[in-house]
This record gives structure tokens, sequence and C-alpha cells, in this order.
């Protein structure tokens, strides 16, 4: 594990920069979608005992609707929230609801409406169950990397797939680029400058998972260990638990691939820094070369600890979940979701000390996937 303890954090208020309204609004609109539910806050107590800590919860998003990763909850409520904006500028006195807009209400107003993405899998599939839901047009960016599972994933909900040369970034300039010759609309979940109140959409969506723990939990976490691609979950849950929790909030601990460690790099140099990624890391969904700028402005005062991991400890994460520590229930977690754990199971005696973890620490980890390619996770389930 690498380490950057955050000399820094002064947790300044974010009321600014993400605003509380925003996550209030997230919520109440998406308790009400069709199906929701909230995912299983699974307390690992056999695992926590065995890593020296006194408590661990795990939040299982495997069963997050149909989607089976956080993701749901970001891409999709923006794409509704931006088509609301859209048609209240055409008829201001009109109130338009989510059931307006997945009915077909004003399919003609929207027929040439649309939006588009880059991603790594979860954040385009979230964009396009959206817009499919909506009835709109979808245009998908993926690079080389992303599996092709994971583009027919998108295909199904009606979204066209572009595959691009390079990495995730590189998908994301062409983005930038084709949306402004073609006046489509960009979903994305990174902000940078210039482009930043649709990212905030995407990061209010992700508080529903706070406001779930919130009422799940019987104690205050005394640490979370939450992954970072771009980091705008890490600035959601960052803000979100400084709100619900206050004076007791958790220490915010934010843990990356080595390959793709953006946010640990501009931690340490004291400003957004660019990385390039040569390796792509087993962790897809953190395969991210550059900050989000809104993730950024959070965690450079509010985040205690940047750490970076390599790959080692994915696959056995994986499986120690599936299979279940003596007695804890089991749990479907993909790549991504397992960064948290790899960390922990990382740790030594001294790096334990170093992010003030021991046995009466309650840790909260984000199980932010589950099998969302069902044929990667069963190879790696395999390889006991
Ligand atoms: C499963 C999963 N976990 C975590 C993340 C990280 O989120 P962010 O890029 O907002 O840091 C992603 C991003 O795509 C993801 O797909």
């Amino acid at each position: 594990m690498d380490h950057y303890s955050n000399n820094d954090v002064s947790y300044t208020n974010t009321e600014g920069i993400l605003n509380s309204d925003l996550f209030d609004e997230a919520y109440a609109h998406i308790k009400k979608w069709p199906h929701y539910q909230p995912t299983p806050l699974v307390s690992l107590d056999s695992l926590a005992q065995s890593l020296g800590l006194g408590g661990l919860y795990y939040k299982d998003e495997s069963k997050r609707f149909e989607l089976k990763s956080f993701k749901a909850l970001g891409g999709a409520y923006a794409v509704k929230k931006v088509l609301k904006e859209h048609l209240a500028s055409k008829y201001p006195d009109q109130e338009i609801t989510d059931e307006d807009l997945t009915t077909g209400k004003y399919a003609e107003d929207l027929k040439k409406f649309t939006v588009v993405t880059a991603t790594d899998g979860n954040h385009g599939r979230s964009v396009a169950w959206g817009a499919h839901q909506c009835g709109i047009n979808c245009i998908i960016y993926m690079h080389k990397g992303v599996s092709q599972s994971r583009a027919i994933a998108v295909e199904v909900l009606g979204a066209k797939v572009i595959w691009v040369e390079g990495n995730y970034d590189d998908s994301l300039k062409l983005v930038k680029r084709h949306a402004i010759e073609n006046q489509w609309c960009i979903i994305s979940d990174t902000s940078y400058p210039g482009y930043e109140y649709i990212p905030k959409y995407v990061m209010a969506g992700y508080s529903v998972m706070t406001w779930e723990i919130f009422d799940q939990i019987d104690q205050v976490p005394t640490h979370i260990i939450i992954q970072g691609g771009v980091g705008g979950l890490a600035g959601t849950i960052c803000v979100h638990a400084a709100k619900l929790w206050g004076q007791n909030k958790p220490r915010f601990i934010v843990v990356e691939p080595n390959s793709a460690d953006c946010l640990y790099q501009s931690a340490r140099a004291g400003q957004p820094t660019m990385v390039h990624i040569e390796k792509e890391t087993m962790m897809g969904g953190l395969s991210c070369g550059e900050v989000s700028i809104i993730g950024w402005n959070i965690l450079k005062d509010n985040a205690d600890d940047f750490t970076t991991i390599s790959d080692e400890n994915v696959g056995p994460a994986m499986r120690l979940l599936a299979k279940g520590c003596a007695g804890d229930p089991t749990i479907e977690a993909g790549e991504s979701a397992v960064g948290g754990l790899a960390l922990l199971m990382e740790l030594n005696p001294q790096s334990m000390a170093s992010l003030g973890l021991n046995q009466n620490s309650r840790v909260l980890l984000f199980g932010t996937e589950g099998a969302t390619d069902q044929e990667i996770y069963d190879q790696i389930i395999a390889q006991d």
C-alpha cells in the first residue's frame, strides 16, 4: 500500500460545491422509481475479527436494480433531470414528472434528444438505462479495454456503442468533440472546468446509498474506505457522511489502483494531476487517469487519507466474499467493488496503525458492483 496522509485536510464547508438540496431531491425521486428498494448493508463479523477490526459493514450494491451497481443511481437520474429541464424550458407552466418521461407524454419533443457518455461500463449502462426508460437516443463511447459483454449490456438497452482506441480518457476526449459537433447532451460522471452541473446530478444520485446506510446502521462507523475512479463517488460520500454524522463523521480513506492513482497523485502534488494509464487494472471501473474536478475539490480538503493498492488482493477478496468468511453471509462482489477489502487484506500492523485502525474500529465498505460482467466474474471466482 502507498499512503498519503492528507496534510491539507481542513474539513471545509462543502455546501457551495454540492448543495444539500441536491441530495434531498435525488432521494425523494429515486425512492419512487419502480422496483426501488434499499440494498442490503451486510455486517461481516467473522471477517472483521480476522482482520483485527471491531466491525465491518459492506453496502452490497450487487442488488441495485437490475444493473447490479451503484452507478444505476447516478447516470439514469441525471438523464431524467436533464430531460425535465429541457422540457421545462419549452413548457414553463407545466410540472414534468418522471412518469411523464417514462410514459412517452413528451415523446414528440424528445425524439431528437441524444445523450452521450464515455464509460468503463457501469456509468454508460446507467445512462443507457435512463435513456431507454425515457425513449430517447443514447450513444456510449467505450475504449478497447472494456469487455464485449459490457458493450452488449448497453446495446440491449437500445444504445449505440462507439469503440475508441486508447483508454477511458481518450474516449472522453472524443465524446466532448462529437457532442459539440452534433449538439448531443453529455451525461458524464466526471466534471471538468465548464462542465459541472450534470455531474452534480450524477453524484447526488449516489447519495441514496448514504441515506440508506444512515437508516440501516446501528452505530456510526469510525472509518469509511472507498474506491476512487475519477472521485465522484468518493466526493459524494465524503460530503454526505459529514452532513449525516456531523462531528462523529468517520475517518475518510480513498483507495485506488496503483496503475490509475489520479486522486493520490493529485493529493501529493496539491493540485489536479493527470496520470497516464500504462496498464489496465482488473478494477476496470477505477481505471481513470484524470480526477473529476468536483470530486477533487471536495476530497482535497475533506478526505483524511489517500491510498493505492495493487491488483494482488482483488481476486482473493472477491473469492473471500463469495465463499463467506466463517459463517458470514456470502456476497457477489465484482472487481471494482472490493478495493476497500483488498486494502484491508494488504495491511500490516504498522500500516493499520497509520490509518488509525484497530480492534475498536468499525469500518464501512462500499461494495459498488456485483458481477457486472458475469464471464469475468466466474473466471476470477473459479481461480480458487
Ligand atoms: C463499480 C465501481 N466502483 C467505483 C467506481 C468509482 O467511481 P468514481 O469514478 O466516481 O470515482 C466506479 C466507476 O465507474 C465503478 O464502476
